[in-house]
């Protein structure tokens, strides 16, 4: 980033709780990084809101499956086999290289998806050469992105480590589809680690080796692609980059609603559609602005083997920037019909809807946890002229409120500790602090994006009244103690405005740097 903002960010990430390097004393290694305190909490609350979306508002069901998978799951699934990505390793120096990548950088062109003869003839008629000495390319070899294990001692039982958390699901269907009473759609979802093997992570939490994943299975008979609540979708304006117009080289959005996407049949089906409204009333509820949210569709030799068509939610950052942190993909009745034809078993269902036996077809949203986190981290990062916060939803904030004593005498660091004490009680995340002077514990709590600050000063000791301040406007009320929880729900639930939630503090009582410079 040209300003050294995302340098910034991730400077305070680290410093402050949010991320780190995995395995730090010991160097680090590419593509795994620990979420610390305030981290933990963020990522927490993003689950959260997804499972608002889906398990409460869709009505999905949750199920928790393993990490290891045993290999006939994998080899059903495609993955075994199409889980690769072709390589090429330098005749000279020895580096291993996508080569997908390699061709891009050199050439400016797509191959992803190309047959493994037409890429060597392409190399040689390119003379495409190693990015990093110049060497000679040598023969393109395929490169499973699956972590490979045993289960048990031995060798004979072979393992994976999941690439997506989707195959737990599909695994389960007889039993999940008697669990839906044979209502269709029906969707479930996982949330957990997903785990891949990728080549050269270079773009801290973007690419993972080990990531959080929240996927969603969203099982319908083919002959009814309908979402019971479409209407409630049907307006949401999506911006499309088509597929044809990214072959065509042209950058242009097509601006559509949900309900015209199926109408012009740019998307397949009204499911695509309602889930791809719903992604962005996500990343809106995260707090991503609009304007940095749009859909691409892949091209065909971008999509996964299971994928008949697969929209990518992108969201603007300035460091890397459109980043995928979503893949809806139409996966048809590719994954049921492959563990059917694999383990021998019917997995087919009786549509009470419908009397009759329905091989389910799928649409799935895909999530990914960090992606998300890191764009939400990077669009709340503000600087102003003497201080820099993170406008984070409130509902969002790792932090409800801090606790602060004015000074640290007269009484005020007791009553502060059992202030806060209190909130905690009531549920609500509140911290105290009383190190430093009030204008740093103001400054630390701006950085981490608490919306709300409780200060105990004099006037407290006297009338057992609190100022709140707000992160966003650094003004200041004044409310009793006794009310004060109940106000600070109201606010951070957004029930009640700032200025009505209590008595105004006068700017001029603020500490000069913390004084409004904006009306
Ligand atoms: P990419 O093209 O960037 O490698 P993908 O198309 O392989 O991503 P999907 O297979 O669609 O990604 O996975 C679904 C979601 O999982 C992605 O949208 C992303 O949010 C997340 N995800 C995938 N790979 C990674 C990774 N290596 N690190 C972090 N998140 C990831
Ligand atoms: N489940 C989507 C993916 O892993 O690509």
């Amino acid at each position: 980033m040209p300003s050294g903002k995302s340098e910034k960010l991730m400077d305070l990430a680290k410093r402050r709780g949010f991320i780190w390097p995995s395995f730090e004393i010991y160097g680090g290694v590419g593509g795994f990084y620990d979420f610390g305190p305030l981290g933990s909490l963020l990522k927490n609350k993003i689950i959260q809101k997804w499972r608002e979306h889906y398990v409460l508002e869709e009505g999905f069901f949750e199920i928790d499956s393993p990490s290891v998978m045993p290999e006939e799951v994998l080899k059903a699934s495609g993955h075994v086999d199409h889980f690769i990505d072709a390589m090429v390793e330098c005749q000279k120096c020895g580096t291993a290289l996508r080569v997908a990548d390699v061709a891009r950088e050199a050439t400016g062109r797509d191959i992803e998806g190309m047959p493994k003869g037409e890429i060597e003839q392409f190399i040689e008629r390119h003379k495409v050469r190693c990015p990093d000495c110049g060497g000679v390319l040598g023969k393109i070899f395929d490169f499973n992105a699956m972590f490979r294990t045993t289960i048990g001692p031995g060798s004979r039982k072979v393992g994976y480590l999941r690439p997506e958390t989707a195959q737990g699901i599909f695994v389960d269907f007889n039993r999940l589809q008697r669990y839906a009473r044979g209502r269709l759609p029906f969707g479930v979802v996982q949330i957990g680690r997903g785990y891949r093997n990728e080549i050269s992570p270079r773009q801290g939490i973007i690419r993972l080796r080990e990531f959080t994943m929240a996927e969603a299975e969203v099982f319908f008979d083919p002959e009814d692609p309908h979402h019971p609540k479409f209407k409630d979708a049907a307006n949401e304006v999506l911006r499309l980059w088509l597929a044809g117009d990214q072959e065509k080289g042209k950058e242009r959005l097509t601006e559509v609603t949900a309900e015209q996407a199926v109408k012009k049949k740019l998307v397949c089906n009204e499911l695509m559609a309602y889930y791809l409204a719903l992604t962005k009333r996500f990343l809106l509820d995260l707090g991503i602005p609009e304007g940095a949210i749009r859909f691409r569709e892949q091209t065909k030799g971008q999509r996964a083997h299971y994928s008949a068509e697969t929209w990518d939610a992108e969201v603007s950052t300035e460091r890397f920037g459109w980043v995928e942190v979503a893949g809806l993909a139409y996966r048809t009745d590719y994954d049921l019909s492959g563990h059917a034809k694999f383990s021998g078993k019917d997995l087919t269902m009786f549509s009470a809807d419908k009397k009759r036996k329905v091989l389910c077809h799928v649409v799935e949203p895909s999530y990914g946890i960090d992606r998300p986190l890191y764009c939400v981290l990077e669009h709340a990062y503000a600087e102003e002229k003497k201080r820099t916060y993170m406008r984070l939803k409130k509902s969002l904030a790792p932090i409800d409120v801090g606790v602060f004593p004015l000074l640290n005498r007269d009484g005020m660091p007791e009553k502060a500790r059992e202030v806060c004490e209190k909130l905690k009680r009531e549920g609500l995340m509140a911290v105290h602090d009383n190190s430093g002077s009030i204008g740093r514990r103001y400054a630390r709590a701006d950085e981490v994006g608490t919306p709300y600050c409780v200060t105990v000063d004099h006037k407290t000791l006297e009338d057992d009244t609190v100022t709140i301040r707000d992160r966003d406007t650094m003004t200041q009320i004044r409310v009793l103690v006794g009310g004060l929880h109940g106000v600070l729900r109201s606010l951070l639930r957004d029930e009640i405005k700032f200025g009505e939630a209590g008595a105004q503090v006068g700017a001029k009582r603020l500490p000069e740097e913390f004084r409004r410079d904006t009306p």
